[in-house]
């Protein structure tokens, strides 16, 4: 197996930063093929804990190499913080590739960001307002500039002094602050001097690895229910965090795609608005959050909190060919007398294990449960399978049962060292 895809199967955070570097050991490569710094990814290992942005989480693996695709949006001024703290740590960062076409995130994508939010008001999506949406809106509308631009400093002027205009146009509208081409430019302009020798045409770079078989693993931000395209949309973010997504976002044939890890929680977690069919209001959900310390990585909200929801998984296995499953914070659900998860919805008296196209359709569904006995035992020690107590493994082994998804990973715990292969 050459390639193999990581996806988050729910709304974020299951732990795909933690699974791609305990994985990243047995490749050569791990791309980074979605999405900009709204993604947050918690790596744990010799006592150090580490919060990545934008940098691939195979970065801790001195022998890899790790490349930012041309899928992604790139604030690099985040970016450039980035490589400081990861150089401060001696993660020298001379195995990172960026792609040419990448696109770049500018001050004034977060600031329409935060106004569009506004706008909505009570209908906000809840964007971690890193200025997502409206640089891939630029991509879309072709006045995007990438990261390939830079390095013609006539052109990257004269594009940026266009954007400016507009832009400023569109900020007046609003009483916003506006911007100052020159100082723009010339911030930028110190940026691409940093990150120049790690800029590259990365689909070549991936095709010749491939040619010469070299493994490659893909890192995806966010999870498929916050895809532009199969998520809850509106309530989604601007890329598709899916499998199917990774050749378009790499510049790569379709056909090197060989498996997709699916990542999930053994609960689920929402951050942000939109309809989350089994969330829960009570001690449970309390307990939770405070056992994993649900909170955003990048943004510090707490994080909404549900049972384990099986028409999702399915949802996933179908937008996005899961092969297996990772099951991760496995260990949160110690102390639990019973454990719920969720096998179908209840949608105007039908029963369904689809997810509904809209948004008032989903609002509406009512999750039929089915009730699993918990465990008491402490499992974050546990190294293999068959040592976790009888009720841990039947919770796994539901799952698959219900899914037809094989687990193959589960994590007991944040460390790299806290992860069972069954
Ligand atoms: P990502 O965005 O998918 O990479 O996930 P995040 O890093 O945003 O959120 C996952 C959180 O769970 C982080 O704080 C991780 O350190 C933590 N974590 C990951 N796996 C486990 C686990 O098995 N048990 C516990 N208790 N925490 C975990
Ligand atoms: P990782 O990679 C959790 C959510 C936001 C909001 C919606 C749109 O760490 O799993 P955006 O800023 O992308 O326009 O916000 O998507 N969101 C995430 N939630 N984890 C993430 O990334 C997220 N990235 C975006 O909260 O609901
Ligand atoms: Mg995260």
């Amino acid at each position: 197996m050459n390639s193999l895809v990581i996806v988050g199967t729910g709304w974020g955070d299951e732990g795909k930063g933690k699974i791609t570097d305990y994985l990243s050991k047995k490749f050569d490569i791990c791309v980074r093929f979605q999405g900009g710094n709204n993604a947050g990814h918690t790596i744990k290992f010799n006592n150090n804990k580490y919060a990545l942005n934008l940098i691939p989480s195979g970065i801790f693996n001195q022998n890899i190499q790790n490349i930012m695709s041309n899928g992604m949006v790139i604030d690099l001024k985040a970016l450039v913080n980035e490589i400081d703290i990861l150089k401060s740590k001696d993660f020298d960062c001379e195995n990172l590739h960026i792609s040419d076409r990448a696109h770049v995130l500018f001050p004034y994508h977060i600031q329409l960001d935060e106004i569009f939010e506004n706008i909505k008001g009570n209908d906000k999506v809840g964007t971690t307002k890193k200025g997502i949406g409206p640089c891939y809106t630029d991509k879309a509308m072709r006045i995007g500039i990438r990261i390939g631009d830079l390095l013609n400093k006539d052109s990257f002027y004269k594009k940026l002094s266009q954007n400016v205009e507009y832009v400023n146009k569109l900020l007046s509208i609003f009483n916003s602050t506006t911007f100052d081409v020159n100082e723009l430019y010339n911030e930028y302009t110190s940026y691409a001097n940093i990150i120049k020798p790690h800029i590259k045409d990365t689909s070549l770079f991936l095709m010749n690895a491939l040619n010469e078989n070299k493994k490659i693993l893909f890192e995806g931000a966010q999870g498929i229910m916050l895809c532009l395209d199969h998520g809850t949309y509106p309530y989604v973010t601007s890329s598709s965090p899916s499998a199917a997504s990774v050749a378009l976002n790499c510049g790569i044939p379709p056909q090197s795609i060989q498996k997709v890890l699916g990542i999930t929680k053994s609960y689920a977690t929402r951050v942000g608005e939109g309809v989350f069919p089994t969330e829960l209001f009570s001690d449970i959900s309390n307990t939770i959050r405070e056992t994993a310390h649900e909170y955003g990585t990048t943004t510090g909200r707490a994080r909404r909190i549900g049972w384990l929801d099986t028409v999702v998984l399915k949802h996933g296995k179908r937008i996005s060919g899961i092969t297996d499953l990772a099951i991760t914070l496995l260990d949160v659900l110690t102390g639990f007398e019973k454990l719920k998860i969720c096998t179908s919805y209840m949608l105007d008296g039908k029963e369904i294990d689809y997810i509904p196209s809209t948004i008032e359709e989903l609002n509406k569904c009512k999750p039929v449960y089915i009730e699993l006995d918990g465990w008491y035992e402490d499992i974050s020690n546990v190294k293999s399978f068959n040592n976790l107590p009888k009720n841990a493994k039947n919770y796994i082994h539901k799952i698959e049962e219900i899914t037809g998804i094989n687990v193959s990973i589960i994590s007991v715990g944040p460390d790299r060292k806290q992860t069972i292969e069954k």
